[in-house]
């Protein structure tokens, strides 16, 4: 199975991404954990990165699209994967798009999960994360609402769509997301035994 999260900063999209990659046997790949581990390695990406991500700016596609491509040529990516916080812009939405148009395969469901504004800043200001101060949290949102919320559109169009109502408990939100990936498991287990 192959899964896209999009949600705002503070969604659940972490969370959640480690309970459906173990039930489900796939790969988890954020794009946020592998800038923030380049960041600790200072590496040259890393470095580059630090300075959006401290900003709550996106980082640029070029940088993004570079560290996805290896990662998704990785051996545990044959099984299937659940990209957490990538896409986020359009030029990014399309270019995945013709990555995996190359290698026929195609996208299986892109979840959106959905919460309220004072939702997310309860839940961030929780949180000591570098980037979770509040004029950040607030520039972060902005750049979802901005760059990311417009590939809602992109991937309804595409009949690729579930929205999942991203308020109550984890268990409550994971048990919403297994309804809707449940009978997807059973489709791509039936097409390759
Ligand atoms: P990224 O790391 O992706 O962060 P984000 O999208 O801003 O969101 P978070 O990771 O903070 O939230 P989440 O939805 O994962 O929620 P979580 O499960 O952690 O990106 C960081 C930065 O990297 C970006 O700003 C950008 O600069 C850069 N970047 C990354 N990808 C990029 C891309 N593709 N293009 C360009 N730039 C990119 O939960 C949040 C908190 O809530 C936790 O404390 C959790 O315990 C709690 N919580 C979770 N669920 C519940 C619940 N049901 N009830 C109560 N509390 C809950
Ligand atoms: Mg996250």
């Amino acid at each position: 199975m192959r899964i896209v999260f999009i949600g705002p900063p503070g969604a659940g999209k972490g969370t959640q991404a480690a309970l459906v990659v173990e039930r489900y046997g796939i790969a988890h790949l954020s794009t946020g954990d592998m800038l923030r581990a380049a960041r600790d390695a200072q590496t040259e990406i890393g470095k580059l990165a630090d300075h959006y991500m401290s900003a709550g700016q996106l980082v640029p596609d070029e940088i993004i699209l570079q560290i996805v491509q290896d990662r998704l040529l990785a051996d545990d990516c044959r099984r299937g994967y659940l990209l957490d916080g990538f896409p986020r812009t359009l030029a990014q939405a399309e270019a995945l798009d013709q990555m995996l148009a190359q290698d026929s395969t195609p996208l299986d469901v892109v979840l959106e999960l959905r919460v309220p504004d004072e939702e997310l800043f309860r839940r961030l200001s929780g949180r000591a994360r570098a980037d979770d101060k509040p004029e950040v949290i607030r520039q972060r949102l902005v750049a979802y609402r901005q760059q990311t919320e417009p590939l809602l559109d992109y991937y309804q169009r595409r009949g690729l769509l579930q929205t999942i109502d991203g308020l109550g408990t984890v268990e409550d939100i994971f048990q919403r997301i297994q309804q809707v990936l449940d009978p997807l498991a059973e489709r791509s287990a039936r097409q390759q035994p």
